[in-house]
């Protein structure tokens, strides 16, 4: 063997075992570099008799050749590996997606519009900028009403304001003129109030309107009654406590027992047995005649009822602020 295919030989034991492009580097500058053991022997070409320096150069020159061309098969051999391996690693841990969740009061409103809607309620909808006509004055609330205070309610202008209650949409579906009447209009309810445990300028209420040839308070009362059974469960009983609401008379407010208890007292009811629910009432006559529907021919019932109020109760939750301020961790639990 010549010295050259030593070198040769040697070379080829060296790449053997190189598998990266920069130990394949590293080998490269080994042979070819500068310091280079080919380098080394092109070197010792100077001292040479005349005669024998075109043979050794030929034999040096095949074997740079020889060592270049098999270096960069190999790098082109790494590179297919490389273009061959799938980016993704299937060793990493799996990453989970978000998965969002209704909100809880969007989880009591829905479960309320179906109750509803399985008594061929409508669901309806009104605007949240009221004017004064509607939120008040078709309600037959008098001007001199507290509820008309600018200290209660958000006025936009002298007209316009933030409704307070969803009853006026009562009002609009009335008026649209097509009868009976049998709607829930859901939606956001506005009031001036400074934010506490109980209260917060922005809530919800949900607002019932029933009006038919002979629509009698034993309507509501087996209504509100079905309603609340299917919320609270069947054992629940409703207690009806006179009030005043200047749209509705008779006007009641409305207490379910308190389906933690069962009606013996306890903190959720604050021992008394009963939750109070909300507004009801038989529609005033005033107001039905307002929006042209003849009073001696049609009655109808009407209820207001606070989702917050609900999903308070039913969740245990003893902050409504709480439902506002969307911090995960609270939500979160809601599933
Ligand atoms: N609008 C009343 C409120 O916000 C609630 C209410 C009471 C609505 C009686 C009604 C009703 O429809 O008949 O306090």
């Amino acid at each position: 063997m010549s010295d050259l295919d030593k070198i040769l030989v040697q070379f080829e034991g060296d790449l053997q075992p190189v598998h990266s492009e920069q130990a394949l580097e590293e080998l490269r500058v080994r042979y070819l570099g500068k310091k280079g053991i080919v380098t080394a022997e092109f070197k010792m070409l100077g001292p040479l008799p005349p005669a024998q320096k075109p043979a050794r150069g030929a034999e040096l020159n095949m074997l740079k050749e020889r060592v270049t061309a098999r270096l960069s098969e190999r790098r082109e051999e790494l590179q297919a590996v490389k273009l061959a391996r799938p980016t993704i690693d299937l060793t990493m841990p799996g990453r989970r997606p978000q998965v969002g969740r209704l909100h809880p009061l969007t989880q009591i409103e829905e479960r309320i519009k179906r109750i509803f809607r399985a008594m061929g309620f409508s669901v309806e909808t009104g605007p949240e900028i009221e004017t004064a006509f509607y939120n008040f004055t078709a309600l037959n609330t008098p001007e001199w009403h507290p509820a008309r205070d600018e200290a209660d309610t958000f006025y936009l202008d002298d007209e316009r304001l933030l409704r307070t209650e969803t009853s006026p949409v009562q009002i609009r579906v009335m008026q649209r003129g097509k009868l009976p009447v049998r709607m829930i209009s859901p939606g956001r309810v506005y009031r001036n109030d400074k934010p506490d445990p109980s209260h917060f300028p922005v809530f919800h209420q949900v607002e019932g309107l029933y009006v038919d040839k002979g629509v009698t308070f034993a309507d509501l009362k087996g209504t509100l009654l079905f309603f609340y059974r299917q919320l609270f469960g069947p054992d629940t009983q409703l207690r009806f406590r006179p009030h005043y609401f200047p749209f509705t008379e008779p006007s009641a407010e409305v207490d379910a027992s308190c389906y933690l208890c069962g009606g013996k007292g306890c903190r959720l009811c604050k021992h008394t047995g009963w939750l109070e629910m909300g507004g009801s009432g038989m529609v005033d006559p005033n107001v039905l005649e307002d929006v042209d529907i003849d009073s001696e021919e049609y009655t109808g019932f009407a209820f207001g009822l606070g989702i917050e109020r609900i999903a308070l109760l039913w969740y245990g939750i003893d902050d409504i602020r709480l439902l506002y301020e969307n911090d995960l961790r609270f939500l979160r639990q809601f599933t």
